[in-house]
């Protein structure tokens, strides 16, 4: 079963068939980003399905070395019999080769990274291209493109490294259009896109906006609808989209559990009850968190009290607005694929503000579920959301009580606060904050002799963390320049009372996880 959000997002867009989970969302990515709504869909997708959906065109994505591979991914013939133009790549261009009638051989040897490609035949996808280094990562070769198929490029390993019938519509191409090492591969893309499936380039945040609230309408009718913000940007962009579609009708619950960073609380106040009026419950529950969280320090500990008590006070407050049948969830899109996939979660037991109670009965909104995060940045950017908001570093739900080893207490709270206020402040103003994945304070639990004034203190060290990463599964820690690094230093030890030393994290991710617990 496709996800039902598909029906009405699709038709007129690109579908990218799956053979090779990595390949295949790059490519729906660069089709998106020519403005052209992409999604992915399992290699064993039923055609009818497809058919249904009224896509303009199909990707067939790379996959595994071989076509050859025991268990390779089948390509289900009946895809190139929809009348409806198709593009193979790597994986896909053999597959599609193989079930055309034509012949695939085992070269042993490969192309593997930058190879010269030769165009032979300029009437072609090749038209308008300056094809001359494109990105290979092959084994096999079509040796013999199938009957009526014209060779129109190719390469020192692959004699068809491009090939195609445009009376069917058919198009394939042995290197990889989608990486950036291929220099004029959105080019291609495009020349695939708008000259052979006539797509218009009309995915716009203005057109995402306008779909997802007719979507919203016809789901929730006439019934209301609730909503947890954490203060990060999915929740909210979730929440904006629902209360254009449905007004009032949507309340907004926002439970301040007393661990979030200075000022994330009235920001969310100030965006949501006083610019757009969403009617917001905001649920001051600090002390009661704090009281939970009493003695604990071991961190899974924490984060299972954290996530056990916020679910209760989610359901307190809910239950007080009456049986509301809906819930907003700001899923994504790269929750959808990687659902059920993710490390992380094995490592530590995750609390996620989406991550709500199993057993609620309410029905789902969930109109981030077709956006990658940079879609959802641009939709908040265009729904007026603060710019604070929409380019938040990523937050963990259970807040700074993970940055803070042993004890949380009010006052070791205050003493993280303060000092992360003082970095982040630091690393915006080098310019330094939407590049960096995340930036923060730890407070250790451990304290160290200095001298101030002439003084003796014993008080704690602060560590700064900061780190780049592309999905968090990896990072590395991030080379902050030392001016930067002596500036945040000095700030934080004159200005935060309680803290006489400041430290750096060097460690990458693996070994080190992101945040300490
Ligand atoms: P680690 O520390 O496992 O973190 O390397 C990977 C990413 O996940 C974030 N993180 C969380 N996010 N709820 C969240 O919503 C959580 O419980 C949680 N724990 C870690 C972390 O900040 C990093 O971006």
């Amino acid at each position: 079963m496709l996800d039902p959000a598909l029906a009405s997002a699709v038709p007129g867009g690109v579908l990218v068939v799956d053979f090779g989970a990595q390949y295949a969302q790059l490519i729906a990515r660069r089709i998106r980003e020519c403005r052209v709504f992409s999604a992915v869909v399992p290699h064993d997708v039923d055609p009818a399905e497809v058919a249904r959906l009224h896509p303009s065109g199909l990707v067939l994505s790379g996959g595994p070395a071989s076509v050859y591979e025991p268990g390779a991914p089948a390509l289900n013939a009946a895809l190139l019999e929809l009348g409806v133009p198709v593009l193979g790549i790597c994986y896909g261009l053999q597959a599609m080769t193989l079930a055309l009638g034509g012949e695939v051989a085992r070269t042993g040897a490969g192309e593997f990274g930058k190879t010269p490609i030769t165009v032979t035949e300029r009437e072609s996808l090749f038209r308008e291209l300056e094809a001359e280094t494109c990105w290979m990562s092959h084994r096999d070769a079509v040796s013999a493109a199938p009957e009526g198929f014209t060779v129109t490029a190719t390469s020192p390993d692959a004699p068809v490294a491009a090939m195609e019938h445009p009376g069917r519509g058919m198009y394939g191409v042995q290197f990889h259009p989608e990486v950036v090492h291929t220099p004029f591969g959105t080019d291609l893309l495009k020349a695939f896109l708008f000259e052979v499936c006539d797509c218009t380039p009309t995915w716009t945040p203005v057109h995402v906006i306008e779909d997802q609230v007719a979507r919203i309408r016809a789901q929730v009718g006439d019934e209301r609808v609730i909503c947890a913000l954490s203060g990060g940007v999915d929740s909210a962009v979730a929440a904006l989209l629902v209360h254009k579609a449905v007004g009032d009708r949507l309340t907004c619950i926002f439970v301040d559990h007393g661990m979030l960073r200075h000022g994330e609380g009235d920001q969310v106040e100030e965006a949501f009850g006083e610019h757009f009026h969403v009617p917001l419950v905001h649920v001051r529950a600090q002390e009661h968190f704090l009281s939970h969280l009493a003695g604990v320090t071991e961190p899974e500990e924490k984060r299972k009290i954290i996530g056990r008590e916020f679910i209760r006070t989610f359901e307190a407050e809910s239950a007080k607005l009456g049986g509301v049948p809906f819930l907003v969830q700001g899923t994504l899109y790269s929750d959808v694929i990687e659902s059920g996939s993710r490390d992380a979660a094995k490592i530590k037991s995750h609390h996620n503000v989406g991550g709500l109670p199993e057993d609620m009965s309410v029905e789902l909104v969930e109109p981030l579920r077709q956006l990658f995060k940079d879609e959802v940045r641009v939709v908040g950017e265009e729904l007026g959301l603060p710019e604070r908001m929409v380019w938040r570093q990523p937050f963990p739900g259970p807040g700074l009580a993970i940055r803070i080893i042993g004890d949380v207490t009010a006052e070791r709270l205050e003493i993280l606060r303060n000092a992360d206020f003082v970095l982040q402040e630091e690393i915006r103003r080098a310019g330094l904050y939407r590049e960096l994945w995340q930036s923060f304070a730890v407070l250790p639990a451990v304290k160290s002799v200095g001298v101030q004034g002439d003084e003796r203190t014993y008080a704690y060290p602060v560590v700064i963390r900061a780190v780049t990463s592309a999905d968090a599964m990896t990072a590395e820690w991030a080379r902050l320049p030392y001016d930067l690094l002596e500036r945040i230093s000095n700030r934080i030890i004159n200005e935060v009372p309680g803290v006489n030393r400041v430290v750096l994290d060097i460690t990458s991710k693996p070994p080190g996880t992101i945040e300490w617990e």
